[in-house]
């Protein structure tokens, strides 16, 4: 299979979606607060996504998995399920991570949240895995290699003393919700396919403070730290425009 092309008006749709996903991290803020479990986000999520959005939320079914949202507290790197017995505590950072289906298009996103008042070294990896997907995302030009991608985002990670997950990473993204190309994290720069108008992908960093190794845990599906230390992700859809990139996942009247 090749990189599929997407025209004008499919990145237009693509939008749409990217704002709806979007919204849904919006509406949340409020509710990331000390005492709230995972599954009450979930539900205020599945309710927004289908009820106001008329959307599907496109993690439900995918490879069996069951829920709207991907919750990763502290130490888990993606993929937490949420659960009535976890309970977000302050001092805790989360990833919430969600993908609307829109009239058959996909927007992918994700991002920190700190709980009530959170330990400077945690806030310190949240705001520079932060700025990594930034890095990465300033790469994404027609003409650009890939690998100019993940060089930018290991650079930024590196340099501040973290490391990058290699066994996860981003992906192509449109009427399918992960299709090629791959989108690593790492790398070298002047490596990997070269970058076209009308690609999209998602570029999804997780950075560790410790060793990038994970190890998935017995419900299939939770990818923890192997060194129990924490992990953070940030993550936007991207489209590849005639002069540079469009970030599609951004909410409305959002400027970077
Ligand atoms: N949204 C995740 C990603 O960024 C994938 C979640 S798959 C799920 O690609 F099944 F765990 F929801
Ligand atoms: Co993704
Ligand atoms: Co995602």
């Amino acid at each position: 299979m090749s990189i599929s092309i997407k025209g004008k008006k499919d990145i237009e749709n693509m939008k749409i979606a990217g704002k709806k996903a979007a919204a849904v991290l919006k509406m949340l803020e409020k509710h990331v607060v000390p005492g709230v479990t995972t599954k009450e986000l979930d539900d205020f999520a599945f309710k927004f996504i289908t009820e106001d959005l008329k959307s599907i939320p496109a993690n439900i079914g995918y490879n069996g998995y069951e829920k709207t949202l991907c919750t990763s507290i502290n130490n888990v790197i993606c993929h937490g399920i949420p659960d009535e017995q976890k309970k977000l505590k302050d001092g805790d950072i989360v990833n919430i991570d969600v993908t609307v289906l829109h009239d058959g298009w996909h927007g992918d996103t994700s991002r920190m949240f700190s709980v009530g008042k959170v330990a400077p070294h945690a806030q310190r990896l949240v705001d520079i895995t932060r700025d990594c997907m930034y890095a990465g995302i300033e790469q994404v030009k027609p003409g650009a290699k890939l690998g100019n991608v993940g060089h930018a985002i290991q650079e930024m990670a590196e340099k501040n003393y973290y490391s990058v997950v290699r066994d996860y990473c981003g992906h192509g993204i449109g009427k399918v919700y992960h299709e090629e190309p791959q989108v690593m994290h790492y790398g070298e720069k002047n490596t990997g396919i070269e970058l076209k108008e009308g690609m999209c992908f998602t570029i999804e960093p997780m950075i560790n403070l410790g060793t990038p190794h994970t190890k998935l845990l017995d419900d299939g599906w939770t990818v923890v730290t192997k060194d129990g230390k924490l992990s953070a992700q940030w993550e936007h859809t991207i489209a590849v425009t005639d002069n540079g990139y469009e970030i599609l996942t951004l909410g409305e009247k959002e400027i970077i």
